[in-house]
């Protein structure tokens, strides 16, 4: 089931092989300095996601959830990308210990699981994608915030 209009879409995903697809679409049309939120609870698939889009541009190594690291870098396709899990961050005094401030720096692609948990200390999302867990696969909500983002949401 696919709805849509100019700045939100719902996707269900009925098993993991659909959001890797999803992933491989999302893939095409990340741009330098984007940023995407994650929400979704523990196993509902944001990392899937990531390790989906980060396969889809061609890289081949392990792609592990930034769980204790809390961020991994990756360059692959001619893009930096940034792949935070920010479910253990503590508080905003760790985040600027960590120098995660200066990653900010509208180059990278920006990848954030729990954002929730740094509101304030991380730039406004692009795009924002919920993960919700049905009793047989995923739905995805994902909702443009900006112009850059409504423009990868249309060529989903
Ligand atoms: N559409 C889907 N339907 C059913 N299962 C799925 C679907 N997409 C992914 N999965 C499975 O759900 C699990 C999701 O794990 P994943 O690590 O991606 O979750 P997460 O949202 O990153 O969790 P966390 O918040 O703990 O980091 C994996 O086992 C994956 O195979
Ligand atoms: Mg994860």
């Amino acid at each position: 089931m696919h709805s849509n209009d100019d700045s939100r879409t719902s996707i269900n995903l009925a098993d993991e092989s659909a959001t890797i697809a999803l992933a491989q679409r999302l893939a095409a049309h990340l741009k330098p300095g984007m940023v995407i939120y994650l929400h979704g609870n523990l196993g509902a698939g944001k990392t899937t996601l990531v390790r989906g889009m980060l396969n889809a541009l061609g890289y081949t190594g392990r792609v592990k959830s930034p769980t204790y690291t809390l961020v991994e870098p990756y360059h692959v396709a001619g893009l930096d990308l940034r792949h935070f899990d920010l479910y253990r961050l503590i508080d905003e005094e760790e985040w600027e210990a960590a120098g995660f401030r200066d990653e900010f720096d509208g180059h990278s692609v920006f990848l954030i699981e729990w954002p929730e948990h740094a509101l304030g200390l991380i730039p406004q999302a692009d795009v924002i994608i919920d993960f919700e867990i049905l009793a047989e696969g995923r739905k995805v909500k994902i909702k443009a915030n900006t112009a850059i983002g409504r423009e990868c949401l249309k060529q989903l």
